[in-house]
């Protein structure tokens, strides 16, 4: 384990050309246990990874990111050394202004940087669990609207405008007609380990109901709450490190201290279903 929280390394698997069945049950096994899994030298190939990811479930495509060329299912995440923006630098849980949000997501990386670019995750059971019964009582019947281009990130613009402005970190693409605000429980059942979990993230603009000024305290207070530094743990990543989560449970947040340097990750991200 990597924390208390959440987080395992797994050692003596070598994913590359394909697993076993007992392989890979052990691996969801210790997957839905530790909520991220890490993998260390694997050198994975795109063919390799989506293989792997598809034993997961069906691929999940990003709404806004263009896709890697030959690879519909993969947004290669690269940040160059001049770019001052990053891609998932806040928490998050990916493609949660969607219906059905992702349940997985593998990242690979590709390149690494000399020194940082970590990335961290928190424990949504972990901060489900430390709050108040009071607490969980009122959040209980409660929906949070989450929009897949606000203004709630490090640059502070919409996705057209880190466009139009020239820092948008990868191409993006018009999501068309597919749904990109969508409302779920702030407090969400697990559907595999039934157990019960905060549901809020970056993308969490309001509560259903209320109006943005009324939602913002306690959303403000439910995401400081979640980042509380014993549900989080924090991955560093070495040259073919793999690390694999569980959207549903958790969020997670790119570090963005690596200026000057590159950084670039394969992302794959497996389809959820409606979260109750
Ligand atoms: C993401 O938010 O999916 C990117 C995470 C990372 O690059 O570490």
């Amino acid at each position: 384990p990597l924390a208390g929280a959440l987080g395992r390394e797994i050692t003596g698997v070598s994913i590359g050309g394909g697993i076993n069945e007992q392989a890979f049950a052990e691996i969801h096994t210790a997957w839905l246990e530790y909520n991220v899994v890490f993998f260390r030298n694997q050198n994975l190939t795109p063919d390799d990874q989506l293989a792997f990811a598809k034993r997961f479930g069906d691929i999940h495509r990003h709404l806004f990111n263009k896709a890697m060329e030959g690879y519909p299912e993969i947004t290669e995440l690269l940040k160059r050394p001049h770019q001052k923006l990053n891609s998932g630098g806040r928490w998050h849980s990916d493609q949660m202004y969607t219906p059905q949000p992702a349940q997985a997501t593998m990242l690979p990386a590709r390149e690494i940087p000399a020194y940082g670019g970590d990335t961290m995750f928190s424990s949504m059971y972990r901060a489900y669990d430390a709050l108040s019964d009071g607490m969980k009582k009122m959040l209980a019947g409660l929906r949070g609207i989450s929009n897949g281009d606000n203004r709630n990130n490090p640059s502070g613009m919409t996705r057209q405008e880190r466009v139009a402005a020239g820092i948008a970190q990868i191409s993006q693409i018009d999501p068309g007609a597919a749904q990109t605000i969508s409302s779920h429980p702030v407090i969400r059942t697990h559907p595999e380990t039934g157990r019960k979990l905060l549901y809020v993230g970056g993308h969490t603009e309001r509560i259903d109901g209320w109006t943005e000024a009324e939602s913002e305290p306690l959303l403000k207070f439910l995401m400081a709450h979640a980042a509380r530094p014993e549900f989080v743990c924090r991955f560093r990543w070495s040259e073919g490190a793999m690390a694999l989560w569980d959207n549903r449970c958790t969020q997670h947040f790119a570090i963005n201290d690596y200026f000057g340097h590159q950084r670039r990750m394969h992302k794959i991200m497996i389809k959820g279903d409606t979260p109750f």
